[in-house]
């Protein structure tokens, strides 16, 4: 195994939510949201990611393909997050070094503050660091119980506080780095004498503490980066702050967003300067939009789409896998799918690229300043020479291209006498 290794715990069901799947599979911003933990856990630096599962294993572990960097752990049944890092044990015979554990339910952990605490892992000799927040409400989480000198004592799970301890607003967010093999002698000590009956990794740092070890707590977590999602209202309240950091780091790029309380862009999406995002607009999966280009309002645009500097997607206009050339116009109405659509060509209102026969995905391919007239339908795969004319409520039929300045019209569409000379 090569360390930095990093540890996801993920095998609870998370009742809470009310679903047949496994919470960690929920979607934040289109993706599902340990795919943020497992991200986070790369960007500080981890060389080997291990996931530990147990309820839906098999939905988990096929989130992740031709990953070579993450291994599972199975955990057979849920007693508790400290027996989750014992799961791990096997796989980690004979490492030594630090381990970064984290929850597969806080997709908003950023890898800044992970990647600094595996940092100060190495100037440090303890054995334990624990990255900790003070928040507003600590409702739910874990509190950090420190001594008069302000050094750590222990974490209090919210079910087993005093009410005094109850008021303490440094909490713990589950972002521990532990030094191995030491941490197993810690995880043997583990007992189920607490309010839930389980192994809690949250009594470990505590032991290893009077084991003699250095344990040291930094608050170095903000209140947003551990924002942990056990309901569908915190899966919400995930998504609204995700959403809100990828318009802003897009805002900062120099993209205008309208409205950004009514757009929704995927962290994937790459957007060029002076593009600007009217209010209802969706995009979706990775896409990519040039400079100076209009989306919306009420435009969708999905996965694999590109548009070209200049173009242009208007109102209630979907494109999905298409590429728009530069200065291509769809501005009302229309379906773009496995389309390619031709520098400055114009896409009339209720054009309609047929492209699923029901059985399998076909291309059009529409030329350079070809015009599609209103209510047109290309049955694909078609090929739409340059500069064709496709009359209002045309329909293309499949195979049947239309030559470079031709103009067709009718159903099925046919050359007007004359056009293409
Ligand atoms: C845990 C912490 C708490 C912390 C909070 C938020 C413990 C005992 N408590 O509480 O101090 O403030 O997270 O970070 O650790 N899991 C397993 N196997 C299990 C149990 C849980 O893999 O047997 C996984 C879950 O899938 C989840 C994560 O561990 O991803 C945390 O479990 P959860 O039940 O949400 O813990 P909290 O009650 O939130
Ligand atoms: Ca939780």
């Amino acid at each position: 195994m090569q360390g930095p290794v990093a540890i996801i715990l993920a095998a609870g069901h998370g009742k809470r939510m009310k679903s047949e799947k496994a919470k960690v599979l929920h979607e934040v911003c289109g993706r599902p949201m340990i795919r943020y933990v497992v991200e986070a856990a790369r960007g500080a630096g981890a060389k080997t990611i291990i996931v530990v599962v147990g309820y839906g294993a098999d939905q988990v572990r096929s989130t992740f393909v031709d990953e070579p960097d993450i291994f599972f752990a199975t955990q057979e049944r849920q007693l508790g997050t400290g027996d989750a890092v014992r799961a791990c044990r096997s796989l980690l015979e004979g490492y030594q070094g630090p381990v970064l554990v984290l929850v597969g339910d806080e997709p908003l952990i950023r890898p800044a503050p992970l990647a600094d605490l595996l940092e100060r892992r190495q100037a440090d000799t303890a054995s334990c660091l624990l990255g900790t927040a003070i928040v507003p409400d600590p409702t739910g989480f874990g509190r950090i119980l420190r001594d008069s000198a302000g050094r750590f004592l222990k974490i209090v799970e919210q079910r087993d506080c005093s009410p005094e301890e109850r008021a303490i607003r440094e909490v713990n967010p589950s972002c521990y780095v532990f030094e191995l093999p030491g941490l197993w002698d810690a995880l043997d000590q583990l007992d189920t004498g607490n309010a839930q009956g389980e192994y809690y990794l949250t009594d470990a740092p505590q032991l290893l503490q009077a084991m003699g070890r250095r344990v040291v707590a930094l608050p170095c977590l903000e209140p947003d980066d551990i924002l942990g999602v056990n309901t569908r209202q915190h899966l919400a309240q995930a998504h609204a702050i995700l959403q809100g950091r990828i318009q802003d780091t897009l805002m900062e790029e120099g993209v205008s967003i309208v409205d950004p309380r009514n757009t929704y862009i995927d962290g994937r999406a790459s957007i060029g300067r002076d593009s600007v995002i009217y209010p209802f607009s969706v995009i979706t999966g990775r896409v990519t939009v040039g400079v100076g280009c209009k989306v919306g309002p009420f435009a969708h645009l999905r996965d694999g789409t590109i548009l070209d500097d200049g173009a242009e997607v208007g109102a209630f206009v979907e494109v999905n896998r298409s590429h728009l050339e530069a200065g291509a116009i769809a501005r009302h109405l229309a379906y773009l799918g496995d389309a390619q659509v031709g520098r400055s060509a114009n896409v009339g209102a209720g054009v309609i690229t047929a492209n699923y026969d029901g059985r399998a995905k076909h291309r059009t391919k529409i030329g350079e300043s070809a015009f599609l007239g209103s209510g047109s339908i290309l049955v694909a795969p078609v090929t739409i020479g340059e500069g064709a004319v496709v009359g209002a409520g045309a329909v293309v039929t499949r195979n049947h291209d239309v030559e470079p300045g031709q103009t067709v019209v009718g159903v099925p569409a046919r050359p007007l006498p004359g056009s293409a000379d």
